[in-house]
């Protein structure tokens, strides 16, 4: 008996290792462990055995019998399981496209920017966000106390060492390292400490203009804005300058476009003035190149202002500019 159940044990170990379709497994199950396959057959031999070895013939038989179902279900499984793997597999699908990133909306703007001055002959220069107070106030004319600094609430690190509030130190960086003909944009972040709302936060972009040479007039800076105007919105919009101040300039304007939604007539967005602002602009103030060593007799030049933001939300009918900073994928994924 017991060599009996040597054997079984080893052609169901044989057989079933050598399994390679589910066909096979049921035949060695009709075999081994159905109610006539061989494994019953040896229990019912048991009553054959002598009643003092029964016991232990009994036990090494049971131990058999759960072997043989554990490695069934075993070899069942891997089998299901590879079957089913074929199933999840539909190779007529489609792949799955990957998903390419893009650019932010403010870089697309500021590139767009800096393609329309580098048209007209600029150059784009970079400084520093960290600056000094001698660079983004005092070499402009700002000394210490002066009250047009009000114009622009500072984050400082230390007494003399701020977060620029502006892109014009770097009109000073340039002509301090460069002499004229001086023809440059200078794009960047600036920061100020602003509560944010739709309209303000803490940190913007602008895009800062420079020309400086002989005989460089007011005429040419309205040519020069103009015509970015043009390029950027269509040459149906006008621009106009209003006197204002600013201390790094004289005479200083502050200068519109025509609203780009209504192109002039009035609408909501511009609370039907037809206009909107876009920044300040103005000739080179003699004492500023003074600070950096130029000939004021000789030279002059113009500078302007441009809000990167401003830009944006008016091109894209953006209202609120807070949706730049989120990054919420939902609105960045449009552009
Ligand atoms: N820096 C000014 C600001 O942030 C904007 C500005 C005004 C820049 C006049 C200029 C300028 O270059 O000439 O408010």
């Amino acid at each position: 008996m017991q060599k009996r159940i040597k054997q079984v044990e080893a052609s169901f170990l044989k057989e079933i290792a050598g399994v390679s379709q589910p066909a096979d497994l049921e035949n060695i199950r009709v075999k081994y462990l159905s109610r006539k396959g061989q494994i019953a057959r040896l229990f019912s031999g048991l009553k054959d055995v002598a009643a003092e070895d029964r016991p232990s013939v009994g036990q090494q038989l049971n131990a058999l019998k759960s072997k043989a179902e554990s490695i069934f279900s075993e070899r069942k499984q891997q089998f299901e399981s590879a079957s089913k793997g074929d199933e999840d597999i539909d190779l007529t699908l489609p792949g799955r496209r990957a998903v390419l990133g893009h650019k932010h909306p403010l870089s697309i703007v500021q590139d767009e920017i800096k393609f329309i001055f580098r048209g007209m002959g600029f150059r784009v220069e970079d400084g520093p966000e960290i600056e000094t107070d001698y660079y983004n106030f005092e070499a402009l004319n700002m000394p210490k106390n002066h009250p047009a600094r009000d114009m622009q609430d500072t984050l400082y690190i230390t007494e003399d060492i701020l977060l620029r509030t502006h892109t014009s130190p770097v009109q000073v960086r340039v002509m301090k390292s460069q002499q004229p003909p001086v023809k440059i944009i200078a794009p960047g972040r600036v920061y100020r400490r602003d509560t944010p709302d739709a309209s303000h936060s803490p940190l913007f972009h602008q895009v800062e203009g420079l020309v400086v040479d002989e005989g460089i007039n007011f005429g040419d800076l309205k040519g020069v804005i103009t015509a970015f105007a043009h390029k950027m919105f269509g040459s149906d919009i006008k621009v106009r300058f209003r006197p204002s101040f600013f201390p790094f300039t004289e005479p200083s304007a502050e200068y519109d476009f025509n609203c780009v939604f209504c192109r002039g007539k009035g609408c909501r967005v511009c609370k039907n003035t037809g206009w909107m602002e876009i920044s300040g602009a103005g000739m080179v103030d003699p004492n500023v190149f003074e600070s950096v060593g130029y000939d004021s007799e000789k030279y002059t030049g113009y500078a302007f202002g441009m809000g990167v933001d401003r830009i944006a939300m008016l091109k894209y009918g953006i209202s609120d500019i807070r949706l730049f900073f989120e990054n919420d994928m939902r609105f960045l994924s449009q552009f």
